[in-house]
């Protein structure tokens, strides 16, 4: 009898749990950024730009140099898994990849200078810089939190290209 008892305690929280994730009762968590794929979206844009400015040799040159600057990205140091987390709550009006979003008045942050992202959010928060779709997120973020976002925007590749292609089929439509 306890038993059957138990086992029928325990379908009805199981029912119950499953019903509150189904309704959405329950907290469903950030949408997901998946910083591996950010690693290798960042490293094909480098190696475009690389392959862009890279000097070119140039006929009768006396000498062509060198130019060694691969860059070198550990996206999994603990201020970028941190900052990566954290962004999680700006990809809503951001976009995934921080290339802004016209419909929510959003500008494209990727790739801009970090200590600008630093600054922007202090005065947000602060009042300095009025912006009201930010404020409540604003409120939950720390000093050390807006630095951690912030180095992790300045890496997500923003590609005025990729933007001026989809401006063009736009028109074309
Ligand atoms: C609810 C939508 C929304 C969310 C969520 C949001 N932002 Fe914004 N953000 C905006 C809007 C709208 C602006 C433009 C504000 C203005 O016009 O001054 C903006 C502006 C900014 C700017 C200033 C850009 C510039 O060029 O001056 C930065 C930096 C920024 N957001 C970073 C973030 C970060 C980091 C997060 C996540 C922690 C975030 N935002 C989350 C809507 C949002």
């Amino acid at each position: 009898m306890t038993r059957l008892a138990v086992f029928l305690s325990v379908l009805t929280g199981l029912i119950l749990i499953l019903f509150l994730y189904t309704f959405k009762i329950l907290p469903v968590s950030n949408e997901k950024f998946d910083l591996q794929k950010t690693e290798i979206a960042y490293k094909a844009h480098a190696a475009k730009v690389l392959e862009v400015t890279a000097p070119k040799e140039v006929e009768g040159a006396a000498e062509v140099v060198e130019v060694e600057y691969a860059p070198v990205v550990d996206l999994n140091t603990p201020q970028l898994v941190k900052g990566n987390k954290i962004f999680g709550q700006c990809i809503a009006c951001h976009g995934k990849g921080g290339e802004g979003k016209a419909s929510q008045k959003a500008p494209h942050i990727g790739g801009q200078y970090d200590w600008y992202i630093e600054k922007q959010l202090t005065d947000m928060k602060s009042g300095a810089r009025i912006n009201v779709a930010m404020n409540p997120i604003l409120k939950g973020l720390s000093p050390e939190d807006m630095k951690d976002v912030a180095a992790y925007v300045t890496l997500l590749p923003w590609s005025k290209e990729k933007y001026l292609a989809t401006q063009a089929a736009a028109v074309k439509k």
